[in-house]
């Protein structure tokens, strides 16, 4: 006899973030390089983003994003055995940030590691993470999306540097088991996807295996915008489809935080009401891995977000790569 199907869900047990204290605003930037707070609210909606300090790096951002993410879950290190860390800026060339994260939290059982898919970065650890809680391998996953951008930037690059700001948020998914049915709390379902013929359209013009260089980020603003919004809504259609769920089911909507413009498009195309989009962008500009967790974060905390409630990620960035996952909170 067949014994009845468990379902395991990976369920969000605690989140939390982390803001470098050093808040540079668009007047700020117009010292810099020759731009304007208008040109950038009006092509961004970025007003304000947040940039390390000496002696913080993606580690020690990721760090205390995963230390108030076990307080917000009341639990600690020695509850976790997995740690992803999605980043495009590591400390090091290796070992990865996951392991120094891993260290600084005192856990020296379980595995760590990072995970490289830009600013889809998140979007695909949690998926990561969902197949390894689901498959019985681990109970309870660190999943954290950190980023130092700032260090990446040509500064003297206007096309660039007001676009992309630091920061880190972290969530703690745990196995726990469900009905199947999409009323279960827990990462729902998850759809990612790359295109490697994109390189060129945004990157690093640097690497160990190349110049030897960090590098620095290269866009072609206007390719990026053109492909973001159709894949964005392939994957969250991906979403709907696969769970016979609508755009009308959201309860919110948190997108990759790049841009006003390409966030209130993609809502639009789907039929999701803005009032239902949460918006970080505003405050931290795109910080890449970080963005999403930073924004359910801002949302939880502010008492948007509640258990029970529907929840849909999405991100695009590059390589290309692009992603969604529903989320039952
Ligand atoms: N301040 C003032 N003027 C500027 C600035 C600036 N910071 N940057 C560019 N300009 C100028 C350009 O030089 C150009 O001037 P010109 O007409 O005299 O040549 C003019 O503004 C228009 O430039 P475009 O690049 O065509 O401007 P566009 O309307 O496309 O906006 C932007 C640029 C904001 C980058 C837009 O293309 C965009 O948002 N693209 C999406 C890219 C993105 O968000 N990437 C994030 C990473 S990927 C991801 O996370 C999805």
């Amino acid at each position: 006899m067949i014994s009845p199907q468990k379902h395991i869900r990976s369920v969000v047990r605690g989140i939390g973030s982390y803001l470098p204290a050093r808040s540079v605003s668009n007047a700020d930037l117009e010292k810099m390089v020759d731009t304007s707070d208008d040109w950038i609210v009006q092509r961004t909606g970025i007003r304000n983003r947040h940039i390390a300090g000496e002696g913080e790096t993606t580690s020690t951002l990721a760090t205390a994003a995963a230390r108030a993410a076990l307080d917000d879950a009341g639990l600690t290190a020695a509850d976790i055995d997995l740690i992803i860390v999605a980043t495009s800026t590591p400390d090091y060339t290796f070992p990865a940030t996951a392991t120094q994260v891993q260290a600084a939290i005192g856990m020296a059982h379980g595995a760590a590691f990072d995970l490289q898919a830009v600013c889809s970065g998140f979007v695909f650890a949690v998926a990561t993470a969902d197949k390894f809680l689901i498959s019985g391998s681990h109970k309870r996953a660190l999943v954290i999306g950190a980023e130092t951008f700032s260090r990446l930037l040509d500064w003297s690059d206007r096309t660039t540097c007001v676009l992309f700001g630091d920061g880190a948020g972290a969530i703690i998914l745990e196995a726990q088991e469900g009905t199947g049915a999409i009323s279960d709390r827990g990462v729902l379902t998850s759809h990612l996807r790359s295109d490697g013929r994109h390189r060129e359209k945004l990157f690093v013009d640097g690497g160990p295996s190349t110049t030897g260089t960090v590098g620095h980020l290269r866009m072609a603003g206007r390719d990026v915008f053109r492909h973001a919004v159709g894949m964005v809504a392939d994957v969250m259609n991906d979403a709907f489809k696969a769970t016979g769920t609508t755009a009308a089911d959201l309860d919110w909507f948190v997108p990759h935080q790049a841009n006003r413009r390409i966030i209130d498009a993609s809502a639009d195309k789907l039929g999701i009401p803005h009032e239902k989009i949460v918006v970080t962008v505003d405050k931290h500009g795109n910080t890449s891995a970080a963005s999403i967790p930073l924004a359910l974060a801002t949302a939880k905390a502010d008492g948007r977000i509640k258990p029970g409630q529907l929840v849909m990620i999405e991100a695009m960035g590059g390589g290309f790569t692009w992603g969604s996952a529903l989320i039952r909170w």
